[in-house]
């Protein structure tokens, strides 16, 4: 296949949901069981993608255990017992020399202070691989650990989003780089005039500053965002540096690439500082078949109480017991007044009324990679529909969510990546020093700078 886009090459993430982003992949017996807490599984799945040369690990998080029906939720364990996913990469960043340290920390339930000063920590540890996953949870029941009785409306979600985002950024800029003289002749140990407040009178926050963390490496630690929504794409627009997104149809993805690199200038930026990394769920087998059997495996495992809870808890809570599985979606679905994060709510509802699906139809292709693109083939096939997506401008990477861990990552790292490095589509070692310096994005300048 003939390259469009010669110059450039993809950007790589690896999701590590605790067991794999299947839904059913605890019950797969090749998966690490207790993953979510079991720290030898995370350093071996962090080592296995630096070996890759992916450009870093994301780890998502809530503040919550999820709500739901008990007996669907003992079947669907991911995320109900795991680990803080800052401590756990400042613990990652020991063991690792250049892979990116991606995480979430919601802005709905956090106070921008601790956020900007937990990356900026991880940024400095980690020698300049830090990177925030801006998020607006859409996980009611972390309201109800942070003295609410309701959760935030999804406007209001985004407006606090901004602010957040703006007064974080601001905190990163408190201490210039060379603002630590350190110098015991004079009794100098930092000169005043390079430490700034912030001073942030906004409507969510009042933050006086300054960040009592240094200057971090990379100036600031990258910023990525997850959510799709026309709020979501204005909220990245402005600040993300990279953007994850459920894309399943290329013309679509070609769509919100086209749209989310158009909002930028109007906020003064340029259309390559922001990377479009959609989730993609490789299922790779030695020949078609054994990935279609592998598939087919997976797919068995997901009980009926855990496809329909999952369903339900991003239909904004609809409580679809009791429905014929093989009936349509009830058209009451799309009437109610939900709270719901809309991505994957359309996401679904989209595919009830294009495709005609069914109840059935609609958990087993949402359930199964949790709404995620799912791709079931050998590493060629694979690597084709990778690369039809980067050079149709669809995409600029992928975040790589695989069904299973560790046996899914094992798999990509040993089949899919060697043919994507055949093809000139990925590095065969790293160049850069830090995360910026991998995806190819600019170091900022401080806000203080000119002055
Ligand atoms: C790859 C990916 C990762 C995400 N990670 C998180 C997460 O860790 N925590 C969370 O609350 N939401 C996560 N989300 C969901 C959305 O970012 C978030 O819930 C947002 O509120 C959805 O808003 P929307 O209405 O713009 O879709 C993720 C979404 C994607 C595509």
């Amino acid at each position: 296949m003939i390259r469009q886009r010669p110059r450039e090459q993809l950007k790589l993430g690896a999701f590590f949901h605790p067991t794999g982003h299947h839904v059913a992949s605890w019950l797969d017996e090749t998966a690490q069981i207790d993953a979510g807490t079991n720290f030898r599984h995370y350093v071996e799945l962090a080592r296995t993608a630096e070996r890759g040369g992916f450009d870093l690990m994301f780890l998502a998080d809530a503040v919550a255990v999820r709500d739901g029906q008990p007996e669907a939720l003992r079947r669907w364990p991911q995320y109900m017992a795991y680990f803080e996913p800052l401590t756990l990469l400042s613990a990652i960043a020991a063991v690792t020399e250049h892979l990116g340290l991606v995480a979430t920390a919601t802005t709905s339930y956090n106070e921008p202070y601790n956020v900007a000063r937990k990356f900026a920590s991880l940024d400095l540890i980690s020698g300049g691989r830090a990177g925030w996953n801006v998020v607006t949870s859409s996980n009611e029941s972390e309201a109800f650990n942070f003295g609410r009785e309701a959760h935030f409306e999804h406007g209001a979600r985004y407006d606090r989003a901004v602010e957040f985002a703006d007064v974080v950024r601001g905190l990163w800029d408190s201490w210039d780089e060379d603002a630590f003289i350190r110098d015991r002749s004079i009794q100098m140990y930092y000169d005043p005039a390079k430490l700034h407040e912030l001073n942030h009178k906004g409507k969510h926050f009042t933050v006086k500053g300054p960040l009592n963390v240094a200057r971090s490496p990379q100036g600031q630690p990258v910023i990525f965002q997850a959510g799709s929504s026309e709020v979501g794409r204005e909220l990245a627009a402005r600040t993300a540096e990279a953007v994850f997104t459920p894309q399943h149809v290329l013309t679509e993805a070609q769509d919100f690439y086209a749209d989310l690199k158009g909002r930028m200038g109007k906020f003064g930026r340029r259309s390559e500082h922001l990377k479009v990394m959609p989730g993609l769920n490789p299922v790779v087998g030695r020949t078609l078949a054994e990935a279609r059997d592998k598939h087919a495996h997976l797919q068995s495992l997901i009980h009926p109480d855990v496809g329909i809870e999952v369903l339900s808890y991003s239909l904004g809570k609809f409580d679809l017991r009791g429905y014929d599985l093989d009936g349509p979606l009830p058209d009451a679905v799309a009437q109610q007044n939900t709270n719901a994060g809309q991505t994957s709510f359309k996401q679904i509802l989209g595919w009830a009324r294009d495709e005609k699906l069914t109840i059935r139809q609609l958990y087993q292709r949402f359930a199964g990679a949790r709404g995620q693109r799912t791709v079931v083939g050998t590493a060629s096939m694979i690597v084709d529909e990778m690369q039809a997506w980067f050079d149709g401008y669809g995409v600029d990477g992928f975040l790589i969510q695989p069904a299973t861990l560790p046996g899914g990552l094992n798999d990509f790292v040993d089949l899919v990546i060697p043919e994507l490095q055949d093809r000139g589509l990925f590095r065969t070692e790293y160049q850069g020093q830090t995360l910026r310096d991998n995806l190819g994005l600019p170091k900022p300048l401080s806000r203080h700078h000119a002055r």
